[in-house]
């Protein structure tokens, strides 16, 4: 009866030593990454802080470029946001990603606006550069804003930051 009793107890401890492990590995610090513009797309960077801080995930948020000292290591999720700006698909943010060497183990939510030109082609290279490093792409939204409301804009940051573990 004894016996029973401990190997019961060694199994829930095991069980939930178990549990604990799992949730290290699926959750932790979250990386928002956006780029380093002189007029920022203040209305994205302040809804995914603000879903972010609401979501109750300790994150971290930073304007990057290629020569960004900002090492990804102790980050499982990384949000990348990118506006398109003048015409063509050259992006801070995307010369970040370009210059790590692998993403290996990161889940990659991607991000991208515009008013109306090149959204499509900007998340498509985004896409490329994450697959690239082997980076997996959990999620990729782009739009065009110009019709839309800012309720609209807010709920798909809003359905992003729900799809973090
Ligand atoms: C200097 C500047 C250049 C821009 N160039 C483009 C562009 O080439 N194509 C485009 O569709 N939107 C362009 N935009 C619009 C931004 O991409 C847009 O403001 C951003 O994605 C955020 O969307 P929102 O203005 O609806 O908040 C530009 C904005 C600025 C300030």
């Amino acid at each position: 009866m004894k016996t029973t009793s401990l190997i019961s107890s060694l199994s829930l401890i095991v069980a939930i030593g178990f549990c604990f492990a799992q949730d290290s590995t699926t959750t932790g610090k979250v990386l928002f990454v956006s780029d380093k513009t002189d007029k920022p797309a203040k209305f994205f960077l302040d809804a995914f802080t603000e879903e972010l801080t609401a979501s109750g995930r300790p994150f971290d948020e930073v304007a990057v470029d290629a020569k960004s000292p900002v090492d990804p290591a102790e980050y499982s999720s990384i949000v990348v946001y990118s506006q398109v700006m003048a015409f063509n698909n050259i992006s801070p943010v995307s010369a970040w990603v370009k210059s790590q060497k692998s993403l290996q183990g990161k889940r990659l939510f991607l991000f991208v606006t515009a008013n109306r030109w090149f959204y499509e082609s900007r998340l498509k290279k985004l896409v490329k550069l994450v697959g690239d490093r082997d980076g997996e792409v959990v999620d990729a939204v782009t739009m065009a804003t110009t019709k839309m409301n800012a309720e609209q804009k807010r709920g798909l940051v809003r359905k992003m930051v729900k799809k973090m573990p």
